[in-house]
């Protein structure tokens, strides 16, 4: 399974004093040297974290893959099609919540969704979505053209030291079964730890996962290196 490693908020901690350190460029350069398949960064409008600078050096700097997240505006679309990272997965966004909640609703924003992913489609950008573990999401996802789907896994997460998390792992296992059948790639993350991972690996399909606040959380103790080795051993069993 391969690991993306979210840098946001390296990002975070800069804009803390509004300086130039820890510089989230450095962080991409330290994640991939430890072993991660991917970068995400996550673009919001109101720019509480990474800033556009960051996309466009980030963009020369990674030797894997830059992935955009960005909610479904034409803003996000026009600096996604100027420097053009390898996916943009398309994510809900408002000004209020502290971290994404929730997948994006496919059904009632389908229009956009077809907006948004056909322009940076037609860019030679790949889209994914991140979508809820529900099967009419997956066929919103189907009848859209998106061949990539992020598995939202803040509800399994939040849950995993008690019984709901059984349920959550059963949605997601069918979610994942039905987006196979339709020959849907899939990706999975949101809240994942060093503690409640491996659940998730043991699901064969998935095939790589966006973690973020548990390994800059677990970095500022054991330093970046280790923790992104330490996660990708996890995920590589
Ligand atoms: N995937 C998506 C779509 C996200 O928005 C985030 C959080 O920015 C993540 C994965 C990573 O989540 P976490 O920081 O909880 O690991």
């Amino acid at each position: 399974m391969r690991l993306g490693v979210n840098i946001d908020h390296i990002a975070t901690l800069r804009q803390a004093r509004m300086t130039n350190e820890p510089d989230p460029v450095y962080a991409a350069v330290i994640a991939e040297l430890a072993g991660a398949d991917g970068i995400t960064v996550h673009l919001r409008q109101d720019r509480r974290h990474i800033q556009d600078r960051d996309i466009e050096l980030l963009r020369t700097i990674i030797k894997t893959k830059l992935n955009m997240e960005m909610g479904i505006s034409m803003e996000m679309v026009k600096i996604a099609l100027k420097y053009k990272p390898d996916t943009c997965t398309l994510v809900p966004e408002t000004a209020e919540e502290v971290t994404t909640t929730g997948g994006l609703d496919l059904t009632m924003y389908s229009e956009k969704v077809a907006e948004v992913s056909g322009n940076l489609r037609a860019a030679g950008i790949e889209v994914s979505a991140f979508i809820d573990p529900e099967i009419d999401q997956i066929k919103a996802c189907h009848r859209l053209g998106i061949s990539v789907i992020e598995l939202n896994t803040g509800e399994y997460a939040r849950n995993w030291n008690n019984s709901y998390a059984i349920l959550e792992l059963e949605k997601i296992k069918k979610a994942v079964v039905y987006a196979r059948k339709l020959n849907i790639k899939i990706l999975a993350g949101h809240g994942l730890t060093y503690q409640n991972v491996k659940p998730i690996v043991e699901i064969e399909e998935i095939e790589e996962l966006n973690i973020g606040h548990s390994i800059i959380a677990n970095s500022t103790f054991m330093g970046l290196d280790l923790a992104v080795r330490r996660m990708k051993k996890l995920i590589q069993a």
